[in-house]
């Protein structure tokens, strides 16, 4: 039996995972959830799934959390605090990380520190904390088992496999919903075009990261920290039916890939029961019915987010925390219909600009290359 805790449980990616967990009653059980604000479907999963413990991120929902649960042996708690002890939760040995953006990190490291092996979703523990994040893994023996489909897909092909085989790894995209739009086209984008991803279902930062493609630019960072590749070795193909997952290719020419349709389910699955395969099929792979399956080069002048990922992933340091910061700063200007969608490219290069980076940060320089990089952009933010 593993006994699992859930950050962001009310997540996209949390709810998934309660409906892998709920699949496989056998195997997992539900020790400890959280979620940052919406404490009724946290209420309502605490009361089906049972976990010993609960925490809520913000403060003004922890009563109305608590009087939910009340009569419940669940023990209820907010703040940072609360999803620290959730995170390093003692009777739980598998920690799922799904937060989203960098509120994330400091959740991962604490599970790291307690010994716990993660599932890992939250994508920005790696991009902003990648090399103490691996220290921290290695120190404490932990196993992170990506859950990102992309490495979740490499993480499978390299099974079994020797590093120094590895040629070159190759991690596909969508392209997101303006894939084979023009530039003039592409500065007119709204929130909610950005926002409605043909392949997959998520959560809106990261839907439109997607669109940006900095979400294919944080998951080339990403791999970086998990498979210990040189950037030059790590390459992105758009593939817009998504099924193909990612390859590896190998010294020899040959190219390993992961395929299935695109469903969030299944590298959850993977994670969870890793290293084992669990045997529910969410859904099949008809190549018949799919027919064809196409390739392109992103078109990098219309999405430069992707070089600015690979420029501060090369760059190293607080570089990281600042790409990352001034990404999700400039998503909530976005969403909030403050900038173009072309500002959000505009925002990060400047910030990288505006920074002088620290080579070999420790947290506190991170997390004060995030705080600069975030006051930096409120205070230019008025500009359209
Ligand atoms: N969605 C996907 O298909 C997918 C695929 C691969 C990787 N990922 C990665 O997985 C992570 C989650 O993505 P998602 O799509 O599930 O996002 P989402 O639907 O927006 O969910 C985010 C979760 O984080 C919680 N949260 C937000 N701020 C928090 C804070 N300060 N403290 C504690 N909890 C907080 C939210 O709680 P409330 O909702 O209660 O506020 C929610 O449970 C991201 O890092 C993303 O890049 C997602």
């Amino acid at each position: 039996m593993k006994n699992i805790s859930i950050l962001g449980s009310t997540g996209f990616i949390g709810r998934q995972a309660l409906e892998v967990i709920e699949a496989f009653p056998e195997r997992f059980s539900v020790k400890a959830l959280a979620g940052g604000k919406n404490w009724q479907l946290l209420a309502g999963q605490a009361k089906l799934y049972k976990p010993e413990v609960v925490a809520i991120s913000e403060e003004r929902h922890f009563q109305d959390l608590k009087k939910a649960l009340s009569g419940l042996r669940i023990k209820v708690l907010f703040g940072d605090e609360g999803i620290k002890e959730v995170a390093s939760f003692p009777s739980s040995n598998l920690v799922l990380a799904s937060i989203v953006g960098v509120a994330g990190m400091l959740p991962v490291i604490e599970a790291l520190k307690s010994g716990k092996d993660i599932a890992l979703a939250n994508k920005e523990a790696l991009v902003v904390g990648g090399k103490l994040v691996n220290a921290l893994a290695e120190k404490n023996k932990s196993k992170i088992i990506p859950v990102d489909s992309e490495h979740s897909a490499i993480f499978q092909c390299l099974k079994g496999e020797k590093k120094e085989d590895v040629r070159r790894i190759i991690l596909t995209s969508s392209g997101g919903p303006f894939r084979d739009w023009d530039s003039k086209k592409i500065k007119k984008v709204k929130a909610e075009d950005a926002l409605n991803h043909p392949t997959w279902k998520m959560g809106n930062k990261i839907t439109i990261d997607s669109a940006t493609l900095m979400n294919k630019g944080f998951e080339v960072i990403e791999a970086h920290w998990l498979f210990g590749l040189d950037y030059s070795r790590i390459d992105v193909v758009i593939h817009p039916q998504s099924i193909i997952h990612s390859l590896v290719e190998f010294t020899d020419g040959s190219c390993l890939a992961q395929l299935s349709p695109p469903d969030m389910r299944l590298p959850i699955q993977y994670a969870l029961g890793f290293p084992g395969r669990l045997p529910k099929i969410w859904k099949a792979l008809d190549l018949v019915k799919l027919g064809s399956l196409t390739f392109e080069e992103p078109r990098r002048e219309n999405f430069p987010c992707l070089d600015l990922a690979y420029r501060a992933g090369k760059t190293g340091g607080t570089a990281l925390a600042v790409v990352n910061a001034a990404n999700e700063a400039a998503v909530d200007l976005f969403l909030k219909g403050k900038i173009k969608f072309t500002g959000i490219a505009e925002i990060i290069e400047k910030s990288l600009e505006a920074h002088n980076t620290v080579k070999n940060p420790d947290i506190e320089d991170l997390i004060e290359a995030d705080r600069q990089t975030r006051n930096r952009i409120k205070k230019g933010s008025k500009i359209k």
